[in-house]
C-alpha cells in the first residue's frame, strides 16, 4: 500500500514540475508533412504546380479528406493547453559538417542530418530529415498555409520522420509517421543570417537537379524563436503523393528576411520547364471534419490574455480556455501546497523505508523512469 502511495506521489510530483505536459500532448500533436524532396532525386516525378489541380488523377491520396495546407482560421481553432513548447535538440551544426543543398524542381531542398530532432511537443520522437521553402512571385506571395485567409510571401518546412520506423520512407505511409514545422516567412527590415546561409548559394544551384554542398549552421535559426505559440493539426504532404500521414506544427510567431532576400529566394531558380521557379504552393485544401488545435488563446477575451503569459499559465490543466489566465495564481498556490505536503508524506514514507519490504526494485524502476520520460519531453 505504502508503494502504491509512493509510486501516485511521485508521479503528481512529476507533474506538477513539469506542469502537466506530456502525457496530454500524446494524444494531440497532430501531423506536419512535406516529403517533397526524398522522394525526388533521380527518379524525380512528373507532376507540376500548374497540374495541382489534378494530382489526384495519378495521385489518389490528393483528393482526400484530410489534406494540406489548410487556412487557419483562429476564430476556430481549439485552444489546448496540453500542447507544449516544441523543443529542437542537434540544430546546431558545425561549419565543418557539409550540407547538400538542392535545386529538385520544385523547391529548394537542403538534406538534415538524423542527429536533429523534435524532442518535446510531441508525443513520440522524430528526427529531421530534409527543410524547403515555397514561395511566390514578384507579384504574390506564397506561403501555403493561410491564416484568416492571409497569404504570407513564403514558407518553410521542416520535415521530420516518426524514429520508431527506419526511415522516412518507411514513415510516410503510417498516419503517424511524419511530423513537420512550419513557419511563414515575411519582408522585414533586416537581413536574417541564418536564412543567407541558404540564400547565398541559389545562383550555383539555378537548374533543376544542381546541388551545392555548404557549411552547416544554427539550423534552429530559420524557425522562430518562439516555439511555445503554434497550431497543430492532421494533415498531409502538400505534393504528390499526399500522403496523409503528417502531424503538422504551424508557428504563430513569423520570421523576417530583407527585401532583397525575399528577392533572391523568389528570383534565382528555375523549374524543370526551364521557366521560373515561382508560385510552388498548393492552394488551400478542405477542412472537412477536422480540427486545429492552438496552444494558445487565439482570441482576446480579456486584457491580460495577450500571448505572453505561457510558461506559468500553462501549468494550468483546463482544456478549451477561456479561464485559463485566471487560474494561474490559484495554481501556482495549490501546487506549493500540494508539493509541501507531497514532501512531508515523502519524507514519512523515506522513513519507514526500511522497515518495509515491498519497497522492492521494480517500484524503483518505475519511479526512475517516469523520471526519465519527464525530463525529455518538458
Ligand atoms: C490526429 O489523429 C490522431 C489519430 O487519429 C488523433 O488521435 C488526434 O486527436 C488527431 N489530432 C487532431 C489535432 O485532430
Ligand atoms: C498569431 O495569432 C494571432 C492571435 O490569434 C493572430 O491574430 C495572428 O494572425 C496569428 N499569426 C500567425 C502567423 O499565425
Ligand atoms: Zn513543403
Amino acid at each position: 500500500m505504502s508503494r502504491t502511495a509512493l509510486r501516485v506521489c511521485l508521479l503528481l510530483l512529476a507533474a506538477l514540475g513539469r506542469a502537466g505536459s506530456e502525457h496530454d500532448q500524446d494524444q494531440e500533436h497532430g501531423d506536419e508533412d512535406v516529403p517533397h524532396s526524398s522522394e525526388k532525386g533521380p527518379g524525380h516525378s512528373h507532376w507540376s504546380y500548374e497540374d495541382r489541380e489534378h494530382w489526384g488523377v495519378g495521385y489518389p491520396d490528393c483528393a482526400g479528406t484530410m489534406q494540406s495546407p489548410i487556412n487557419i482560421d483562429t476564430a476556430k481553432t481549439i485552444f489546448s493547453p496540453q500542447l507544449r513548447p516544441i523543443q529542437l535538440s542537434g540544430y546546431s551544426l558545425p561549419a565543418s559538417e557539409k550540407l547538400k543543398l538542392r535545386n529538385n524542381g520544385h523547391t529548394v531542398l537542403l538534406e538534415l542530418p538524423e542527429t536533429l530532432a523534435i524532442t518535446g511537443g510531441y508525443a513520440q520522437q522524430y528526427r529531421a530529415v530534409q527543410l524547403h521553402l515555397h514561395w511566390g512571385s514578384p507579384s504574390g506571395p506564397g506561403s501555403e498555409h493561410t491564416v484568416n485567409g492571409h497569404r504570407f510571401a513564403a514558407e518553410i518546412h521542416v520535415v521530420h520522420y516518426n524514429t520508431k520506423y527506419d526511415s522516412v520512407t518507411e514513415a510516410m505511409v503510417y498516419p503517424d509517421g511524419l511530423a513537420v514545422l512550419g513557419a511563414f516567412l515575411e519582408v522585414g527590415p533586416r537581413e536574417n543570417p541564418y536564412y543567407q546561409e541558404i540564400l547565398q548559394h541559389l545562383h550555383k544551384i539555378q537548374t533543376e537537379g544542381k546541388e551545392v554542398l555548404v557549411p552547416g549552421f544554427n539550423i534552429a535559426g530559420l524557425l522562430p524563436a518562439n516555439m511555445k505559440f503554434y497550431f497543430h493539426y492532421n494533415g498531409s504532404l502538400t505534393t504528390p503523393p499526399c500522403y496523409q500521414t503528417v502531424k503538422w506544427t504551424v508557428f504563430n510567431q513569423t520570421m523576417q528576411l530583407s527585401h532583397s532576400q525575399m528577392s533572391t529566394l523568389v528570383m534565382n531558380l528555375r523549374n524543370d520547364d526551364g521557366k521560373p521557379l515561382q508560385n510552388n504552393y498548393r492552394l488551400v485544401q478542405d477542412l472537412h471534419r477536422r480540427q486545429v488545435l492552438a496552444s494558445f488563446q487565439t482570441t482576446l477575451l480579456s486584457p491580460k490574455q495577450t500571448p505572453s503569459g505561457s510558461d506559468a499559465s500553462e501549468a494550468a490543466e483546463g482544456h478549451s480556455g477561456s479561464s485559463f489566465h485566471a487560474g494561474d495564481v490559484l495554481a501556482v498556490l495549490f501546487g506549493v501546497l500540494f508539493a509541501v505536503t507531497a514532501l512531508a508524506f515523502l519524507l514519512y514514507i523515506y522513513k519507514h523505508r526500511s522497515q518495509n519490504t515491498r519497497m522492492d526494485s521494480p517500484t524503483k524502476s518505475k519511479v526512475i523512469y517516469t523520471a526519465a520520460s519527464t525530463e525529455n519531453t518538458a
